[in-house]
């Protein structure tokens, strides 16, 4: 299958402060010079926070491992489970297509997703809710015809299952997953021949059906609100306030391959002990308060302080700041804990002045920068 990157992609895209704190999380799982190996969470979690996966985001990911974006794209273009194109908003259907599936009635699964959701795989339904495509063995070979939808496998399905199926899913209720013809897992049509004891008494879905149904979810995405990763190896000393350097914490490059060949900073010669000793630490300073989210009224337009421009501006909300006010309040040592960890851009918000632009602009002034934003003079460009 040819897999290529939209042709209509977004300007920008940046984790969610709660997503970009799992994202480090993860990083963090991996010995040094091996963060690349966290480039299929972190792309996951991207998808799952827009829903598809955008050109922006595989790069922002690619930067934050310090690999060359093409690697990222080869990557994301490689495994199916990445989408490349905007999905429906309530489920994308992936339909087996291979042997066991098409010789049981993947063909006419096929057929119900043309009539409900859209004439071609990959196209959104009229209504946005839907969109489908066809797959290799998804490795339920013995309940085929089977599609995978959301997080789950629904089985053995026939034509008019998979359509009552998409309503219920359309209705905003949740199916039950797995076999739908009555079996309990991937015993023989007429019944265990081994194993007979079966199931206990009353345990009518298997687990991860019963899973599913326990907890009401089949296609809902992560959205960082669940249960934080554990990172218990990582020094959270940072997030008390106290100025300790987290030293297991990962150290997100700038992105640059370190040569022409592509290959990455990661893989480059480890350095010696003492000379990655002398480096600065990454969370010098203290961390200021932070929001999940702007306040009501939505977030300030950040980009009339001058020094930020939209990937800055996009950076600093994945950091938690949305507000000229919360910035305008920034100490001594807060504007120092922003300058390290602005990645990539390291040292900008004291090099620019934000504090003081910040303060001003807060009070509902204008500066000089301001005036000319407004003005619609200043390119809208970092
Ligand atoms: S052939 Fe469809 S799951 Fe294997």
């Amino acid at each position: 299958m040819l897999r290529r990157l939209h042709h209509d992609q977004p300007e920008s895209f940046a984790f969610t402060p709660a997503n970009m704190e799992w994202a480090e999380a993860q990083i963090s799982k991996y010995p040094a010079g091996r963060q690349a190996s966290a480039i299929i969470p972190l792309l996951w979690r991207a998808q799952e926070q827009e829903g598809w996966l955008t050109r922006p985001a595989i790069e922002h990911v690619a930067d934050m491992l310090g690999m060359a974006h093409i690697r990222a794209l080869e990557v994301a273009t490689f495994y199916f489970m990445f989408q490349l194109q905007p999905v429906g908003t309530v489920a994308h259907v992936q339909i087996c297509g291979t042997t066991s599936c098409m010789i049981c009635g993947a063909g006419e699964l096929m057929e119900v997703c043309k009539a409900k959701i859209a004439a071609k795989p990959h196209e959104v339904s009229a209504d946005g809710k839907f969109s489908w495509e066809e797959v290799e063995c998804l490795g339920a070979c013995s309940n085929a015809p089977m599609a995978q939808i959301g997080k789950d496998y629904y089985e053995d399905l026939t034509g008019e299952k998979l359509a009552e199926i998409l309503d219920t899913m359309a209705a905003g209720n949740v199916p039950t997953p797995g076999p739908q013809n009555g079996r309990f897992g991937a015993e023989p049509l007429g019944g265990p021949v081994v194993l007979t004891e079966g199931a206990g008494e009353g345990e009518r879905l298997n687990a991860s059906v019963a899973l599913a149904t326990e907890i009401g979810d089949t296609i809902k995405r992560i959205d960082g609100t669940e249960v934080p990763l554990r990172a218990p190896w990582r020094d959270r000393s940072d997030e008390k306030g106290d100025a300790t350097p987290d030293t297991h914490a990962p150290k997100l490059s700038g992105g640059a391959p370190a040569d022409e060949t592509g290959i990455d900073k990661r893989e480059a010669p480890v350095k010696s002990a003492a000379a990655v000793k002398s480096e600065p630490a990454a969370t010098e300073g203290r961390k200021p308060e932070t929001l999940a989210a702007p306040l009501e009224g939505g977030a300030d337009n950040l980009k009339m302080i001058k020094g930020v421009g939209p990937k800055l501006e996009a950076l600093l909300h994945s950091l938690g700041f949305f507000h000229f006010a919360q910035i305008g309040s920034w100490t001594e040592e807060e504007l120092a804990w922003v300058d390290a960890n602005l990645e990539g851009f390291k040292g900008r918000a004291s090099r620019d002045a934000w504090v003081a632009q910040a303060r001003t602009l807060a009070e509902g002034g204008e500066t000089e920068f301001s005036a000319r934003v407004e003005k619609g003079e200043v390119y809208d460009d970092d």
